[in-house]
């Protein structure tokens, strides 16, 4: 547990903009965790909870912070303030190739619905529109396709600056959360 803790990306946060579908929600979770991502923020319609499938998350929604917003535009305002850039997927005008961004800096990904993609109100605070190239008929990826290649590349280039040598989490961040995981495993194990 310590160990995958000393490899959390504690600057590189995805950001779902209302992805419904259950299967794309956890399989994005999935991904996300294997990566080293600390944490998730995901704006969704009021009422509804987060369409979390256990059987595709694998318990990976349980190894990461899932944050929910009302306001996905003053979430990401605040991150730009914080210095992250913000990386928006974008299949319109005007974007650049995902792999032209430098991933090692302070990074908030964000992915879009499955019919309607990322909210325009949420553009004029990307910093890089990315789009992954396609050279077929389909204009698009699945969310959790598209998610993956992209933090996979976030993925390789952080590896080959050594970013997961290096705890980003502090000591007292680490044993604050091995606590929980240590005592909610115990509540789960006495369970069964
Ligand atoms: C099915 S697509 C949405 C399609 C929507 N009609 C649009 O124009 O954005 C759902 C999400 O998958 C991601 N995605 C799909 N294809 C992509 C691509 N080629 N490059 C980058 N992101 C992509 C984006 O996050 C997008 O918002």
């Amino acid at each position: 547990m310590r160990e995958v803790l000393e490899r959390r990306q504690k600057d590189l946060v995805l950001f779902m903009d209302r992805v419904r579908n259950e299967h794309n929600f956890s399989a994005l979770i999935r991904t996300a965790e294997a990566v080293g991502i600390h944490r998730i923020v995901y704006g969704f319609e009021e009422g509804t909870s987060a369409p979390i499938n256990e059987a595709v998350t694998l318990g990976a929604h349980r190894w990461l912070f899932l944050e929910r917003v009302a306001d996905p535009a003053a979430r990401l305002r605040e991150f730009r303030e914080e210095g992250f850039q913000v990386v928006v997927t974008w299949l319109g005008a005007g974007t650049r190739d995902f792999r032209e961004v430098d991933y090692t800096r302070p990074t908030v990904i964000v992915v879009g619905n499955e019919v309607e993609g990322v909210s325009p109100e949420l553009l004029p605070l990307a910093t890089h529109r990315i789009k992954i190239p396609m050279m077929g008929m389909v204009r698009s990826l699945n969310v959790s396709v598209a998610t993956g290649i992209i933090l996979y590349e976030a993925f390789r280039q952080r590896e080959a600056a050594g970013f997961y040598e290096r705890p980003q989490l502090s000591e007292d961040e680490i044993n604050q959360i091995l606590y929980r995981w240590a005592y909610e495993d115990i509540i789960r194990s006495r369970k069964r």
